[in-house]
């Protein structure tokens, strides 16, 4: 089946922090393929704001140069493109100040029937204050809606503060908080894994499944995002928000439908049920690292102190073993592990069954391994079942370990869009079944608080760990400990 495209309604999109990278690198090519596509309507308008002074055309240039370093070169057709830029203006505005503010009243002036999005790719310190300034502006209507990007707080007290500010102005249902792995198509697929094949439910609990790991492994280092990342580490980072959201994916109840507060409620029991992990066990069930220099694909480079040039505690890998409390998943541990300047980029769930109860071969057919699933969700997504066959061939039964592989690239031949593309789409379409809900950002944040506060009393800085490896010796320990090993991606 072809991908079906429809159209979304006419919008206005407007974008604070127009020409911050977010906005260049993501935002903007990822609507100029919805507008390739024609899901953007012709007649859409996306306003750029910054405080700079630029004119409408100097932003275009500015979006056309990103365009080219951000969209795939056969993809940039360029009547498309100046079609594409032809929807874009700009305004210089100063988001808690003065300066532009009627002028914006007056842009969005004559088309207050239409949606209206108001995407905010700004500090967060600049939630509250930009949303109080959109309200007392008069400028939200019926169909308007925010958009928010994390960090959404740095604990549970400051994410409260964020939500109640964006509350204070929206209703619930016109806050759209992102959380881009939440548009990734293989994590969207993780649903119709999960509840689009009748195989996998009756086998999806603590009886048949021995534990689940979860890897996001990245090569890159900080680079120049070190002021922002030293204030935050993987646990805000990543946990708190994508890692989360992945087990939440693979750990709830089937939901009754597809739509936002059904899946929503199911992603928040998890999240409720995640077991406590109070100070004074931080130490025995997450490992911190922070990596040194090293070497990615051969090539030379530094540590995480040199780069930030100072000394520093934050952690830059996490590996944590996690608890969900409920009949499904008592006993069954999920193992989260996601760090910077890993071996390899990979993105992986591995759902390890449990061993046969009996075997009935001789030992020299060789070990019956316990069958396990690997879902890749980057790159080189696909899917892959493990189990034992035998090895074809004379000589009597020798047992092997073989994947049933699925690679997506092979099997559907389309362009994977990138998750902002979807989820843009679905601000104006205003569904949230994608989007983070204020009470599952605030569970999530319940979680992680007592880790935080287990770091600051412990006298265990993070662990070292060579840049271009899998992270600190503890984190290996942390899984022997318990009989079990990580698996390496791709294997
Ligand atoms: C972001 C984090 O949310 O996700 C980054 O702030 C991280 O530190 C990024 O690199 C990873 O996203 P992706 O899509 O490249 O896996």
């Amino acid at each position: 089946m072809t991908a079906q495209i429809i159209p979304v309604q006419t919008f206005d999109l407007v974008v604070f922090g127009g020409t911050g990278d977010l906005a260049l690198r993501k935002l903007l090519p990822g609507l100029y393929q919805r507008f390739r596509d024609r899901q953007m309507p012709a007649d859409a308008r996306i306003l750029g704001l910054s405080r700079r002074e630029l004119s409408d055309e100097d932003f275009r240039s500015q979006v056309r140069g990103a365009l080219h370093e951000h969209v795939r070169a056969d993809d940039l057709v360029p009547d498309e493109v100046e079609q594409f830029l032809g929807r874009l203006s700009f305004l210089s505005l100063d988001a808690t100040g003065s300066k532009g503010w009627p002028e914006l009243g007056r842009w969005l002036a004559d088309s207050a029937e239409r949606v209206r999005v108001f995407y905010l790719a700004t500090a967060p310190e600049l939630f509250g204050p930009v949303c109080a300034k959109i309200g007392s502006e008069g400028l939200v209507t019926p169909e308007t809606r925010v958009v928010i990007e994390k960090p959404i707080g740095k604990d549970l007290a400051s994410a409260r503060a964020v939500n109640e500010a964006v509350g204070a102005v929206f209703e619930e249902r016109q806050i759209f908080r992102i959380d881009h792995y939440l548009g990734k198509e293989t994590v969207q697929n993780l649903m119709a894994l999960r509840f689009a094949n009748a195989l996998f439910e009756p086998i999806w609990n603590r009886a048949a499944i021995d534990h689940v790991q979860i890897t996001v492994a990245e090569t890159v280092g900080v680079g120049n995002r070190a002021d922002y990342y030293d204030h935050s580490g993987a646990l805000r980072d990543m946990v708190q928000n994508h890692m989360l959201q992945l087990l939440c994916l693979i750990a709830m109840e089937p939901p009754n439908a597809m739509d936002a507060d059904s899946v929503r409620d199911e992603k928040l029991k998890v999240l409720h049920a995640l077991k406590p992990i109070r100070p004074g066990r931080v130490d025995q069930v997450t490992v911190r690292g922070q990596y040194s220099a090293g070497a990615i694909e051969g090539k030379a480079v530094p540590g995480y102190l040199d780069e930030l040039g100072r000394h520093s505690d934050t952690e830059t890998f996490l590996a944590i073993k996690a608890e969900v409390e409920t009949w499904r998943w008592s006993g069954v541990p999920f193992y989260l592990r996601t760090g910077k300047r890993l071996a390899q980029r990979a993105s992986e769930i591995v759902v390890q069954m449990r061993p046969i109860p009996h075997s009935i071969f001789p030992r020299d057919a060789g070990e019956v391994r316990p069958n396990r699933l690997v879902i890749r969700l980057q790159p080189d997504e696909g899917v892959r079942l493990y189990l034992m066959n035998k090895d074809p061939g004379p000589g009597g039964i020798r047992l092997k370990n073989t994947p049933l592989n699925l690679s997506f690239s092979e099997t559907f031949k389309v362009r994977y869009p990138d998750a902002y593309e979807r989820l843009l789409m679905d601000v104006v379409r205003g569904n949230q079944t994608l989007f983070m809900r204020k009470d599952e950002v605030e569970a999530a944040w319940t979680w992680c608080e007592p880790i935080l506060e287990g770091w600051r009393q412990s006298d265990e800085g993070p662990e070292q760990y060579g840049a271009g490896s899998w992270g600190p010796s503890s984190a290996v320990a942390l899984m022997v400990h318990d009989g079990r090993r990580w698996v390496e991606p791709g294997t």
